[in-house]
């Protein structure tokens, strides 16, 4: 790792474990300083006290726009400003087989997480960062909201929702210096698929993400799986002056599933050692 943020100070919603933690982890192996915010306590702390003084944590739910304010606060009065917002907080809602099944009972909790955190969030770090010379928010979007499918209605609307209001408030606080940016990745393996399956036994879940996983494996080119790294690889990206001349751009992390169709293996592959 190298010194890419030494000095700034960031903001991670949804820190605590997944994509969110590995950000926290590389922001800190990178220079800088963490507020996390989440809304699970035992992961939370356990990981501010891995990062030792260069992280802080607060229990939070990213839906409640006062408790967003609560930690772009702390960053100020802490670690002296904020430089990087990362609102990653997000939540999948149930599956469903169907939109013609879907009762929409979590239709707003998703989307006051997914979309209103997302809106707030960035509100509240620009207004700090526009009276402060600038600086980077960077906002989780998913390949769920670049194509269309199945599902995870609600879900896909709110991850549409991300790119549409980033690239919106992009033009707006150009002038602020503000850079505004999204990551969509796609088929990283954490908690999120299997929190979809929501009442369904142990069982029908596993079988459940199992096939989800199956499904997403058969979608995407490169054949591996990305990992929570590879999303922070691209947050540090964004987080730092490398990506100066960048604003309203949608950066898919997805091993190539929304570039289009793998090409179909043909029978020899295996035979000659190519996965
Ligand atoms: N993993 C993927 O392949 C993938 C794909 C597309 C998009 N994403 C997006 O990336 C982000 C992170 O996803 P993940 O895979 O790490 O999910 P995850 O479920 O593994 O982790 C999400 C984290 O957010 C926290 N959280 C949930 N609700 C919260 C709330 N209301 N307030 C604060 N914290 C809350 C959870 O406690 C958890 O620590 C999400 O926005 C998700 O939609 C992930």
């Amino acid at each position: 790792m190298g010194n890419e943020l030494a000095g700034k100070i960031a903001v991670v919603t949804g820190g605590a474990s997944g994509l969110g933690s590995a950000m926290v982890e590389r922001f800190v192996a990178e220079g800088a300083r963490v507020v996390v915010g989440d809304i699970d306590a035992e992961k939370g702390q356990a990981l501010a006290a891995r990062c030792g003084a260069a992280a802080l944590f607060r229990v939070i739910d990213a839906g409640d726009p006062g408790r967003l304010e609560q930690l772009v606060d702390l960053a100020v009065q802490e670690f002296g400003g904020l430089h990087i917002m990362c609102n990653n907080a997000g939540i999948s809602g149930k599956m469903h087989k169907s939109i013609l099944d879907d009762d929409f009972a979590d239709f707003q909790h998703v989307m006051s997480v997914n979309v209103l955190g997302v809106m707030a969030g960035t509100r509240l770090a620009a207004r700090h960062m526009a009276d402060n010379g600038g600086g980077s928010i960077i906002n989780l979007s998913s390949v769920g909201g670049v194509q269309a499918g199945g599902g995870v209605m609600t879900y896909r609307a709110s991850k549409a929702a991300v790119i549409h209001f980033t690239k919106s408030a992009a033009i707006e606080l150009a002038r602020y210096d503000v850079r505004v940016n999204c990551i969509a990745p796609g088929n990283i393996p954490t908690d999120l698929l299997a929190k979809a399956s929501g009442t369904m036994s142990p069982e029908k879940a596993g079988r459940l993400t199992r096939a989800m996983r199956d499904m997403m494996n058969r979608d995407r080119p490169l054949p591996r799986e990305g990992t929570p790294e590879d999303v922070a690889e691209a947050a540090v990206y964004f987080a730092g002056d490398r990506s100066r001349y960048l604003t309203g751009t949608v950066l898919a992390v997805d091993g190539g599933t929304t570039a289009g169709k793998p090409v179909m293996r043909r029978s020899t592959d295996a035979a000659d050692g190519k996965p």
